[in-house]
């Protein structure tokens, strides 16, 4: 079951982050009450639960009482993989355990996550030429990630699966593109999410009912959008923004995609292009 409305406490993990940062002032706008965990100290948050993933005794704590979970908190670029094993892989599923362990949800409601995965997880999935024809990418579409990051990414929606099929632990999965003020790049005018329709997006994931486990992508209405946002909107997303209005600038500043750029190729961007982190 959904977040109640009337009841909307949720634990918000990665508060420091930046886009942690940004749903700190827009979901209590939406009506939420939110706790915060960070493994860094939260600017202005002298209640901020300060704890690593790893923290199971913490992570119980957190989530203890709360109506679900925004899972913000993780490695936020490519590193080695050892560091992404620790947050994202071993830490995700820590939050998981707690959450079966502890409810996340109140009333005997099946618990509920919102997770932030990435368009990483299909990374080198190709462009979709929509310009010319081409079918917008399914959220359906095989998994090909482009960095152990997107690895992980990948992990946490199979690990949501999981948790969903055997435990009843609810998620909806959110392939964010860029979620900034601005897009600063031809390819963010394709996967551009604005912050205040991030805030709309996880407020649907929150709440929608009976979502299993759903996986979404998180952009805007852009109106050169590469995905198919049926299934968010299926959660009662409705997307208010679109990147065009900074086309002719961008557009001026860098020229269009080439082919010729790997990182204009593929869905990653400049994830393609990044050289190896040593030692992996
Ligand atoms: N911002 C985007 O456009 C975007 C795009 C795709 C996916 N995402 C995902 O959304 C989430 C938030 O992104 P962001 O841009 O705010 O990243 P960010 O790096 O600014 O914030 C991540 C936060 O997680 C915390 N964290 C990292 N490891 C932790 C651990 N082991 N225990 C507790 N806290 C830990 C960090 O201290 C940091 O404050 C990330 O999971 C990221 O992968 C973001």
């Amino acid at each position: 079951m959904a977040v109640p409305a009337a009841s909307r406490t949720i634990l918000l993990t990665g508060a420091a982050g930046g886009l942690g940062t940004l749903m700190r002032e827009l979901l209590p706008r939406h009506g939420y009450d939110l706790r915060l965990l960070d493994v860094r100290p939260v600017e202005n948050a002298p209640d901020a639960i300060v704890a690593d993933l790893n923290d199971t005794a913490a992570l119980r704590e957190a989530v203890r009482g709360v109506d679900g979970v925004l899972h913000l908190a993780g490695i936020s670029l490519e590193s080695t993989f050892d560091k992404i094993l620790e947050s994202n892989i071993r830490g995700t599923q820590r939050l998981y355990e707690a959450v079966r362990e502890e409810g996340a949800a109140r009333d005997g409601a099946a618990p509920r996550v919102v997770f932030a995965s990435s368009n990483h997880a299909i990374g080198y999935t190709p462009r979709p030429r929509v310009e010319d024809g081409a079918p917008l990418v399914p959220v359906g579409t095989l998994r090909r990630p482009d960095t152990f990051y997107g690895l992980s990414k990948s992990f946490g929606e199979d690990l949501a699966q999981y948790y969903w099929d055997a435990h009843g632990v609810e998620t909806v999965s959110v392939r964010i593109g860029s979620c900034f003020a601005e897009p600063t790049d031809v390819r963010m005018m394709s996967v551009w999410m604005s912050p205040a329709d991030g805030a709309r997006l996880f407020d649907a994931a929150l709440t929608a009912e009976g979502v299993g486990h759903t996986v979404v992508y998180g952009s805007s209405a852009n109106t050169r959008v590469w995905w198919d946002l049926s299934s968010a909107r299926a959660l009662g997303y409705a997307p208010q923004d679109d990147s065009e209005v900074y086309a002719e600038k961008l557009l001026a500043e860098f020229g269009p995609l080439s082919e010729d750029n790997p990182a204009h190729r593929h869905m990653g961007g400049r994830f393609i292009n990044d050289p190896p982190i040593w030692p992996y």
